[in-house]
């Protein structure tokens, strides 16, 4: 494993939504901390200056974070500009004079996944790949025989080790919670496995729509978008056995091993939803199949969770913005009769912000013998100084860490899963913008006490 500092960062895409959303702040971010010590070049087909590129990288920080003028200033000092074609090699072999001396550096392509193996091969024949490293954005492919495609793509510049698959999920402290919460604390163990656990649930709302993207939101749906990367991983750091280490690839063994306990979906694990409206966005098709809501049922093979149902849903215009885990107890046997389910719980809000609480019964005051559901909250926290999660992944891939990214087998068994699904075909079934997607989904679930609404508390 290479792990070399990078020394020059390369992003493409760099006049794209990406870099204005997410890229920019963090790397105003990473010079504000000192860790932008190197060349930063972007490369676009806009027909742009440096000092329009300066701009819109001020424009950017100015609307998401907000402006730190020391780092602004030192950020803006290292950034250089290439305008050209992905497709052209000319755009490359500037690339490759403006690298100069750089040794290691790092390709992050921020930009379409249909333009990924065409600027991985450019960046192969150039001689821009030498040394350097490939940072890739999601999705990586469009399904399981895409995805083999593009890493035998890859492989052929860059060896596994030197690539980055981002899923930025993986930079999240809440998510990051997920392992640590399980792995630093002995409470957790002896309960975290079939005898205990009922069900599991996930829910990724989002009480938005597509917001202008819908020409890429049309090609992918909620599966591809959210289900096969961020909610993939988020069940592996539920449900994965502790690595014997902290090594990137002890780590990333497990999260691989937990996939492939889980057999590919059949149509009747799924129900799919749209958003009443949907069709009318800017870059949808006026027929669009496509789900802006889904809900699956699966089921890991593993010593561990044989026969626990775990529950993914993640939708467009729900009620309320929250990525929620749910990890239900059985209950104990009848003392007192009537207990209102679902009495133990553990439950990991992972965003807007940080929250792991744990759900127990209590009597209620009075005669009866009446229990009356209680929660009690771990921690609940935004941190302020938190770096986000794009700064502590793009830190990681500069260092060639590796142990935030999804490796190759991991992405191919991601996609395994999802794949007999993905094709579409069966019924997608329309839903009122501010409920929980279709009534089909309850069905899903029905026989393990409904879904949970993260937006209660007890
Ligand atoms: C992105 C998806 O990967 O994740 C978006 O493409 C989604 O559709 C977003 O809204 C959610 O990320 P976060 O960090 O805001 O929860």
């Amino acid at each position: 494993m290479s792990h070399e500092h990078a020394d020059a960062l390369v992003f493409f895409g760099a006049t794209g939504d990406l870099a204005h959303k997410k890229i920019f702040p963090a790397l105003q971010a990473l010079a504000r901390h000192a860790h932008l010590e190197i060349p930063v070049v972007g490369v676009a087909k806009s027909g742009w200056t440096l000092d329009q590129l300066k701009a819109r990288a001020r424009d950017s920080v100015e609307r998401h974070g907000g402006l730190d003028p020391a780092a602004f200033a030192r950020l803006s000092g290292r950034l250089r500009y290439i305008d050209g074609d992905y497709s052209d090699p000319a755009t490359f072999s500037r690339l490759r004079r403006e690298l100069g001396d750089a040794q290691h550096p790092t390709h992050y392509l921020a930009i379409p996944p249909s333009l990924f193996e065409s600027v991985v091969r450019h960046l192969g024949e150039s001689g821009c790949a030498k040394g350097g490293r490939v940072v890739i954005e999601k999705p990586f492919g469009r399904d399981l025989a895409t995805a083999r495609t593009l890493n035998a793509v890859v492989h052929q510049s860059f060896s596994e080790d030197n690539v980055f698959r981002i899923d930025h999920y993986l930079g999240k402290n809440t998510v990051q919670n997920l392992l640590f919460f399980r792995f630093a604390n002995s409470f957790l163990e002896p309960v975290w496995n079939r005898q205990y656990v009922e069900s599991v649930q996930i829910t990724m709302a989002e009480d938005f729509g597509v917001e202008g993207r819908g020409t890429f939101y049309d090609e992918t749906g909620a599966l591809r978008d959210v289900v096969q990367n961020h909610l993939l991983q988020v069940l592996t750091n539920i449900a994965m056995e502790p690595p014997p280490g902290l090594d990137a690839e002890l780590l990333r063994d497990e999260k691989a091993k937990v996939l492939k306990g889980i057999r590919p979906l059949s149509p009747r694990d799924v129900v799919r939803g749209q958003f009443r409206g949907y069709r009318a966005e800017p870059g949808v098709r006026a027929t669009s199949p496509v789900e802006t809501f889904v809900a699956v049922k699966l089921e890991i093979n593993s010593w561990r969770w044989k026969g626990v149902p775990f529950y993914i849903r993640a939708g467009k215009c729900l009620p309320a913005t929250v990525t929620e885990v749910l990890v239900k107890l059985r209950q104990p046997p009848a003392v007192f009769s009537a207990l209102p389910p679902p009495a133990n719980y553990f439950r990991f809000r992972v965003t807007p912000e940080l929250m792991i609480a744990v759900g127990a019964l209590v009597k209620k005051a009075g005669e009866a013998t009446e229990g009356q559901q209680v929660e009690l909250v771990i921690t609940e926290a935004s941190d302020p100084a938190e770096m986000g999660a794009y700064e502590e992944l793009l830190v990681d891939a500069l260092r060639g860490n590796s142990g935030r990214f999804a490796r190759r087998d991991y992405v191919e068994e991601a996609w395994r899963i999802v794949d007999p699904i993905l094709r579409g075909g069966d019924r997608v079934y329309e839903y009122d913008p501010g409920t929980w997607g279709p009534l089909e989904a309850n069905a899903l679930i029905a026989s393990d006490g409904g879904w949970f609404d993260p937006t209660t508390r007890p």
